[in-house]
């Protein structure tokens, strides 16, 4: 039997998430949105153009949830995505809305679920998910740190000219201009990025790692990225389905891991088909464990205006 992946959000995100995971033909895929007909006529699209690619899934589109029903895995893209000179934070109460909605509508028809959260900002929102769930921790995953690592490996990538797949970048924290680019860790092919890249250069690739949500925003005028968010969706969900205990950053409940308790925050995950199997601590230097208490000071602050 295949595995069936449900998104919730059909939007630029949630759509795109659909093109790269039948692609994969790992599961069975099913797109719920409000707007009436959107989820249906992206899914007939995406279904007529599996026979082109060789593909066989099925890609079901819905304003109904009980077409989720089932699921392995949820993943939650809707809400409303930044436009320019807008933060992350600045979507907290209207997603919030939404973002319990989804959870509420999705755990009745799939109580097994693991769930992969997308919607911003992007941390408070996996915890509005797990609360209003009341799931196990293990089975609430944040989308944030795959992204924000895939943007530094690349502006590494076209500073030294080196093959992506010889760049490893860990970015850690919350999702949003605080996170943390750790630059001892992080290397190319085993030389740590320190060693390889000249100060000044690497500052500037950390501060547009920072800045690159913003950066697409500012360029596409409505809207935010999709590609690159919507391909760590498909990672993540492949991990989970293969099972695969692969460690990526992400954004995972924290019950004292880091000096952090009670809240979602980018940090190594171990994915695997019970969700997250592990949590990884770094040693970090004063100085990285100082930028990630600021990062997660910004995390608490809008959790405490949700009174959850
Ligand atoms: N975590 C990340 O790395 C990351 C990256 C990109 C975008 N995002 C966030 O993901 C969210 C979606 O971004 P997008 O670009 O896909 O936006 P979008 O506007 O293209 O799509 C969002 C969709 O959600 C739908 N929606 C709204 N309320 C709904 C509900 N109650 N039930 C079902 N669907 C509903 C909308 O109709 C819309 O189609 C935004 O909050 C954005 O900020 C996060």
């Amino acid at each position: 039997m295949k595995s069936k992946v449900s998104i919730i959000g059909a939007g630029m995100t949630g759509s795109t998430a659909a093109h790269w995971l039948a692609e994969r033909e790992i599961a069975d895929l099913v797109l719920v949105d409000v707007v009436e007909g959107m989820p249906q006529g992206k899914a007939l699209d995406l279904q007529e153009a599996l026979p082109v690619i060789g593909k066989d899934v099925s890609v079901t589109g819905s304003n109904d949830y009980a077409a989720t029903a089932g699921s392995d895995i949820i993943v939650i893209t809707a809400g409303l995505p930044r436009k320019p000179g807008m933060s992350r934070d600045d979507l907290l109460f209207a997603n919030t809305n939404i973002v319990k909605k989804a959870t509420e509508a999705t755990i009745q028809y799939s109580p097994d679920a693991i769930y992969i959260v997308l919607t911003n900002p992007l941390d408070v929102m996996a915890y509005v998910t797990l609360k209003t769930a009341g799931l196990d921790p293990h089975r609430v995953i944040g989308q944030a740190g795959v992204l924000d690592s895939a943007r530094m490996r690349a502006f590494v990538s076209m500073d030294l000219g080196v093959s992506i797949e010889n760049i490893h970048c860990y970015v850690l924290g919350g999702h949003g201009d605080n996170m943390v680019p750790l630059t001892r860790a992080s290397n190319v092919a085993g030389i740590p990025l320190e060693d390889i890249l000249p100060a000044d250069r690497l500052e500037a690739i950390v501060d547009r790692t920072r800045k690159g949500g913003g950066e697409i925003v500012s360029l596409l005028k409505t809207g935010s990225a999709y590609y690159a968010p919507a391909a760590a969706i498909a990672q993540m969900v492949e991990a989970i389905l293969k099972d695969k205990h692969l460690i990526v950053p992400a954004a995972a409940y924290l019950t004292g891991q880091y000096g952090l308790k009670d809240i979602f925050f980018g940090v190594p995950v171990q994915l695997g088909r019970k969700g997250v199997e592990k949590v990884y601590e770094y040693q970090l230097s004063d100085q990285e464990m100082a930028a990630l208490k600021k990062s997660a000071e910004g995390v608490k602050e809008n959790i405490a205006k949700l009174n959850f």
